[in-house]
């Protein structure tokens, strides 16, 4: 008998037919799915009236910075291989599709009033292609790559910006919103802010340790709010579509048993997390947050925090804006408690006041920063559905990454088993979590380290032009969990 037949046995007898490791039935309405971002993956990147964004200007300038000194030029080319890559997924039998939408190939210079129609016929397009296979798109508006024109005028830290997104989320739902249900403002702004306004670790390389990426953060959050209330009020009724922003989160487990670094853990999880999730959630920044800043800034010489403040009619605009929420998981930190932070430690990270580490016993990747802690991703998802009430999560990303010296990926296989296992647990316990999706479809410009970290189900042979997509082992085994909705071996 195939899966297929067995699959609504399965589901009465609340079972399936696995061995025990993986012995786990997931809901007929759980979504499965895979993700990708537009400059990692379409190239094309100055064709058809395209503007430039920070990731060509930062690319193009500085190769230097980029591991294997390359750029998203070309990428996977997705831009012409739309039609074969929504063939994979239909192959795969996923039930969405994560996808972002470049803002400089719909407004070239960031202004919503000067579109790009090939853009927009291209994003109409894939969504067509998407719908006519019975995948539902997860559309994401901002994923690092802003226009370039709008990063001359400031970027994030010119509070023009808000206007700017807003206008661009009101075009995007105007033109594609009758294909989308699920939409989402900004992927990881974490990242937008602190690697690229703080560390200046990524485009566009600011290094203004302490004030920028608060600042960025701050416009980050008054532009998601604008847009959620412009879906609310202007496209809601005739839509009916959802909207949310992705967070990216590590589990933040404490070194030990002591009061101090079960606070300190609980104390970083809200500089990570809660940062942007009481803002949506709560309207304001968490209190442990304002405290801290307040007291370094007043210790530093500042005359008030280096902590934007928001006034009261902006928390009451930013309070409730989520219909849904999600979540980017890959990793999991041990936090001890610290007093005096090393000189060198950068100013978010002396803000948060705690040590961060990894156990020398948690399995690699090819990725220094993600470590293989599966148990982390279930505490994680409990921990946001304590903290904030129940809401309903997808997990918008989660993967490894492996060198690709072997399409026989097993690290992969072991990874999604052992954190779906985890994510599975986690439904068990009460979590409305809805959805998985794998990061990535296919190997793609994994950022700062180009293409030599490999996240893909597919693999890409980017010294072929015509960028080639090979199968992973992992293909085979995604595709039988989700035709089967089990955890299989
Ligand atoms: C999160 C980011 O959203 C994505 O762009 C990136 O490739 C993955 N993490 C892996 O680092």
């Amino acid at each position: 008998m195939s899966s297929k037949t067995l699959l609504p046995l399965m589901l009465i007898l609340g079972i399936c037919f696995a061995d025990d490791v993986s012995n786990k039935l997931f809901p007929d309405d759980f979504m499965f799915g895979t993700a990708t971002a537009a400059y990692q993956v379409e190239g094309a990147w100055n064709e058809d009236g395209k503007g430039e964004n920070i990731w060509d200007n930062y690319t193009h300038a500085h190769p230097d910075l980029v591991a294997d000194h390359t750029n998203g030029d070309v990428a996977c080319d997705s831009y012409h291989k739309y039609k074969e890559d929504v063939a994979l997924l239909k192959d795969l039998g996923v039930q969405h599709y994560r996808l972002s939408i470049s803002w400089s190939r719909v407004a070239p210079t960031g202004q919503a009033s000067l579109v790009n129609q090939p853009g927009l016929t291209y994003y109409r397009n894939l969504l067509q292609e998407l719908r006519d296979n019975n995948i539902e798109p997860m559309v994401t508006l901002y994923h690092w790559d802003l226009p370039q024109a709008l990063q001359d005028q400031g970027g994030w830290l010119n509070d023009s910006i808000v206007d700017r997104f807003g206008d661009y989320a009101r075009l995007a739902f105007d033109i594609f919103g009758d294909n989308v249900q699920y939409w989402f403002t900004f992927n990881e702004p974490k990242q937008t802010c602190l690697l690229g306004y703080e560390y200046g670790a990524m485009a566009p390389g600011i290094k203004e340790p302490g004030i920028s990426s608060y600042k960025c953060v701050h416009n980050v959050l008054r532009a998601h709010a604008k847009a959620w209330h412009i879906y609310d009020e202007e496209f809601r009724a005739t839509q009916n579509g959802k909207l949310g922003i992705v967070i990216d989160s590590n589990w933040f487990e404490p070194g030990s048993d002591s009061e101090e670094d079960q606070t300190a853990a609980e104390t970083k999880r809200q500089f990570v997390f809660g940062w942007f999730a009481n803002a949506i959630f709560n309207g304001d920044y968490p209190e442990v947050m304002k405290t801290r800043i307040a007291e370094r800034s007043a210790k530093e010489g500042f005359s008030a925090s280096r902590l934007p403040e928001f006034t009261d009619e902006e928390i009451a605009y930013i309070k409730g804006t989520h219909d849904f929420l999600g979540v980017n998981f890959y990793t999991s930190s041990l936090v001890n408690a610290t007093s005096e932070p090393a000189i060198d430690t950068p100013s978010w990270d002396k803000d948060g006041g705690v040590l961060e580490y990894v156990s020398p016993d948690w399995p690699s990747s090819a990725s220094s920063w993600l470590k293989v802690t599966p148990w982390g991703i279930r505490k994680q998802l409990n921990w946001v559905s304590q903290t904030y009430g129940s809401p309903d999560i997808v997990i918008t990303e989660n993967g490894v990454s492996e060198d690709g010296s072997s399409l026989n990926d097993t690290i992969r296989v072991d990874y999604y088993r052992d954190y779906l296992s985890n994510l599975r647990d986690a439904i068990d316990d009460g979590v409305k979590v809805f959805g998985y999706t794998a990061w990535s479809l296919m190997d793609n410009f994994e950022w700062m380290q180009g293409y030599s970290e490999k996240f893909g189900l597919y693999s890409v042979d980017f010294t072929d032009p015509d960028r080639p997509r090979t199968p992973k082992a992992s293909v085979e085994y995604f595709k039988k969990i989700i035709s089967t909705r089990c955890l299989v071996d």
